[in-house]
């Protein structure tokens, strides 16, 4: 199932998860590999966070309130319909947001139509085994486009994938304030979640997993 959009109803519930120092590396490693490419379109900006280590970046985004806060250049729009004439792109990334459409496979498609010939899409997303520390109180629900079937929808769309995944323990939540607040940012309402991180061992560490998979052709 697709996960819902609710950035312009409840923008606190991304903000809770997005400014961890796991979250940041992410984005310093992904900058590190757009640095040779000098126009890089990132589908599904946000509020900024690739654009802050990659200044090149151009934001698009579906959501006003979160591509208010993203800086210029950016531009609203959807991911399945880029408003962009073929091929003027070197680089386009969709970090942690494929899984909000029903058919990721559109907005994939999309993306290669925007890139020139020879340039490299990233998709970042989780893994439906991340978090595993917390499997009594939650588990991630299957999305339409986990980890584990991303490098196949990849390669629909581009001859060549490449995968780099991680599984580490990355993120340590101190108290239950901070699993209560961990739970909401993936969609647990906020008492259920009190309730829940009320039955968790604190401090906790998190093993989190996904990947980067890029595509080119
Ligand atoms: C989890 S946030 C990730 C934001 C950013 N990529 C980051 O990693 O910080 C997902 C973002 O994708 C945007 N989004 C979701 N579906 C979209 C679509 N079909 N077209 C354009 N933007 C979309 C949302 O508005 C939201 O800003």
């Amino acid at each position: 199932m697709s996960v819902p959009r609710d950035y312009d109803v409840n923008p606190r519930r991304f903000a809770l998860g997005s400014r961890s120092p796991a979250a940041r590396a992410l984005y310093v490693r992904l900058a590190e590999r757009l640095r040779p490419f000098a126009r890089v379109l990132d589908v599904g900006c946000g509020d900024g966070n690739l654009r802050a280590e990659s200044p090149q970046v151009v934001g698009l985004d579906g959501s006003m309130t979160m591509l208010r806060a993203h800086p210029a250049p950016r531009v609203m729009g959807e991911a399945a319909a880029l408003p962009f004439r073929d091929g003027c792109f070197d680089a386009v990334t969709a970090v942690n947001m494929l899984y909000h459409l029903p058919d990721p496979l559109l907005a994939i498609r999309e993306a290669r139509r925007v890139l020139r010939p020879g340039g490299l899409f990233v998709a970042v997303t989780r893994s439906r085994a991340d978090s595993p520390e917390l499997a009594e109180v939650w588990r991630p629900a299957a999305t339409t486009f986990d980890a584990e079937e991303a490098p196949a929808l990849v390669g629909e769309v581009f001859e060549r994938v490449e995968v780099e995944s991680w599984d580490a323990p990355l993120v340590t939540l101190g108290d239950r304030a901070a699993v209560r607040d961990y739970l909401v940012t993936r969609f647990v309402e906020p008492a259920d979640a009190g309730e829940r991180a009320s039955r968790v061992r604190t401090p906790l560490t998190l093993t989190k997993r996904g990947a980067y998979v890029y595509g080119s052709s």
